[in-house]
């Protein structure tokens, strides 16, 4: 398709799925986490399986940092001449208890999985606002409704992304500008603390939440998913 996007956390698991689905669609994908070591070898693979290194580029660059954001989304902007899609998929979590939940730990996934996907849409809004278009996809979680025990900070986090997500997405629909945001239930990826892959008999595999982000933007100018749940069709019993 010849988009650009940016991908936030696209070193691994889903985002990682996020990127190689653009890439193979014929994107032009720029892609962050904050592990160097692991954006340069995503990087090195991906380019190896693309063929073409100019459509790829990685970018060591923290969501929580505004400033890096901001420079990273500016140096797309300067190397492929413009911002058509952002994916903010970046996110951690940690299963603590409120009473056991240190401050640093509660500021790392709210300033994380919240404050970072505004750092990259507010650096990110002039620039589709200048194109006349653009597409804000964000990765949620069934976890910002189906709260549980030892998930408060994960799950107010992702409700509160899903309450963003929908305010935003009446502040700049006018423009152009579409706002989604997708709720996986379990993937079998690293974010469960075990190996990517864990659980595959049974969970969603990261390329089923890409291949929804990309349908999504298969979706006709008129038409706006804004919300779209994906579970494991067959979850373990309990
Ligand atoms: N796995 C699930 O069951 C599940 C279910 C529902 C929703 N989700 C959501 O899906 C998204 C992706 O999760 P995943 O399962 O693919 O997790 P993952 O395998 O742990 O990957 C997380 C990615 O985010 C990057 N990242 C973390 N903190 C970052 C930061 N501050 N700035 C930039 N990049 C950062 C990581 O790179 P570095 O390590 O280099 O920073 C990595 O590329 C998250 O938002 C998660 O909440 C996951």
């Amino acid at each position: 398709m010849d988009r650009v996007c940016f991908v936030t956390g696209g070193t691994r698991g889903i985002g990682r799925a996020v990127v190689t689905a653009l890439l193979s669609g014929g994107d032009r994908v720029a892609f962050t986490g904050t592990s160097s070591a692991r954006v340069a070898e995503a990087e090195r693979a991906l380019a190896a399986a693309y063929g073409d290194p100019a459509r790829i580029v990685g970018m060591t660059c923290d969501v929580r940092d505004p400033g890096a954001v901001a420079a990273a989304i500016g140096t797309v902007v300067s190397r492929f001449g413009g911002l058509d899609v952002l994916v903010n998929n970046a996110g951690v979590g940690v299963g603590t208890e409120v009473a056991n939940l240190s401050h640093d730990d509660w500021r790392h996934i709210i300033e994380t999985n919240l404050t970072g996907v505004f750092n990259c849409c507010h650096a990110a809004i002039p620039h589709f606002k200048s194109r006349g278009a653009g597409w804000i996809i964000s990765v949620s979680s069934l976890a910002s409704k189906n709260a549980f025990a030892g998930g408060a900070a994960y799950c107010a986090s992702k409700a509160g992304l899903n309450a963003f997500s929908e305010a935003l997405m009446q502040e700049v629909r006018h423009d152009n500008i579409r706002v989604s945001y997708v709720l996986p239930g379990s993937v079998a990826t690293e974010f469960s603390g075990r190996p990517e892959g864990t659980g595959a008999d049974w969970k969603l595999l990261p390329q089923d939440v890409a291949d929804v982000i990309v349908d999504l933007l298969a979706h006709p100018a008129r038409s706006l998913p804004s919300r779209v749940e994906i579970r494991p069709s067959r979850p373990k019993k309990a």
